[in-house]
């Protein structure tokens, strides 16, 4: 659907050159929900605009189901772009018009008849539940309802694919909840392919199939959002995963933190799982079978998608070839364990 093939991007400021993506390639498949997640600066923007082409790349090509829109001249590219809608972190809407006109506005730019237009919009507003704003103008909308406008606007010429860059980054929690799951709903329904940045990992969690992380211009890991979520690779992911699912070291433990161990130190350990394993009474079993001790400091379990996914930080204490045993025997099982560090405490 969207291929995008050694795609760099620089910025020339004060002559020199300053990359802003770097070798980038990626495959988001048709009716895919496609997250990129990475901070602020990491270069989310640049790519996103590349793929429409309002940043032009500086090397690589993209690919629209098969056509490379890195080589179009530009009556194809508008073509092209109709293919694409797109919604902002700041809606972009018209002030000085009513809703129904900003969502008309693309349809008018085509060319299309005034009957036509009223049919289309009609069904956008019922699609975006707008209905009851239709003469409203954005200064008299929620942050929510202007995205939900800037959706119908993105959607008026039923574009195969909708790119969002941070479109509910200004929004507070339940309004964004609102859109994904309208941004959710419309690729369900629609099968319309979407593409969205964000800075944030619940949004990843909530409605994406597949993730990418970038920084510094570069994609540094490609997941699904559960494999990302129980097992992530690069420092950056681990970060964010962290950070989505408040599980730190308690700070006490943190102080004591070594990175290694011996014979009568507690081994700290990341411990997650998802789906099947989540149901098995794991702990007490080890406990029983291995003969040691574990000690639960923090313990977080949700659901993504319809799967259950638990993390869990642990001390275990017992002597070394237990435990040992106990963190393959985790591993045997399906589960996720990442050693932390080693603590000396007391007993
Ligand atoms: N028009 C521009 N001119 C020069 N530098 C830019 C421009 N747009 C973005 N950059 C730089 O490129 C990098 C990536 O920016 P951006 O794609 O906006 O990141 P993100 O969306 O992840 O925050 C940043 O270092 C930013 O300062
Ligand atoms: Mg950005």
């Amino acid at each position: 659907m969207i291929s995008i093939r050694n795609l760099s991007k620089y910025y020339e400021i004060h002559h020199k050159k300053i990359p802003a993506l770097k070798h980038v390639n990626l495959d988001v498949k048709p009716g895919e929900i496609y997250g990129i997640i990475g901070r602020s600066g990491a270069g989310k923007s640049t790519l996103i605009r590349c793929v429409n082409m309002l940043e032009r790349p500086s090397e690589g090509n993209i690919y629209i189901e098969g056509t490379c829109v890195t080589e179009m001249g530009s009556a194809q590219l508008r073509e092209a772009r109709r293919q694409m809608g797109m919604i902002f972190q700041h809606f972009n809407l018209l002030q000085s018009r009513n809703v129904v006109d900003n969502i008309a506005l693309p349809l008018e730019l085509a060319g299309l008849s005034t009957d036509k237009i009223k049919t289309r919009v009609d069904e956008l507003l019922g699609l975006t539940e707008l209905s009851n704003h239709a003469k409203q103008y954005p200064s008299q909308l929620s942050g929510g309802q202007k995205q939900r406008v800037a959706i119908a606007r993105a959607l008026a010429y039923s574009p195969k694919v909708l790119l969002c860059d941070e479109a509910t980054s200004s929004l507070d929690p339940q309004s964004t909840m609102s859109i994904l799951e309208l941004l959710r709903s419309i690729n369900h329904e629609l099968g319309i392919t979407i593409l969205l940045i964000t800075h944030e990992m619940d949004v990843v969690k909530t409605i994406c199939h597949r993730v990418g992380v970038i920084h510094q211009g570069e994609i540094i890991e490609q997941r699904n959002v559960i494999e990302l979520f129980t097992d992530p690779h690069t420092q950056v992911a681990k970060d964010l995963v962290k950070a989505s699912s408040r599980m730190e070291i308690p700070r006490v433990i943190k102080e004591m933190l070594q990175s290694s161990g011996d014979h009568d130190s507690g081994t700290i350990i990341r411990i997650a799982y998802h789906g099947e394993s989540a149901s098995q009474p794991i702990i007490g079993y080890l406990i029983q079978q291995y003969r040691i001790n574990i000690n639960i400091l923090q313990g977080n379990i949700e659901t993504i998608q319809d799967q259950i996914v638990g993390v869990m930080i642990v001390e275990i204490k017992g002597d070394r070839t237990s435990v040992e045993k106990s963190i393959s025997f985790l591993e045997r099982n399906g589960l996720h364990v990442e050693i932390l560090g080693y603590v000396q405490r007391d007993p």
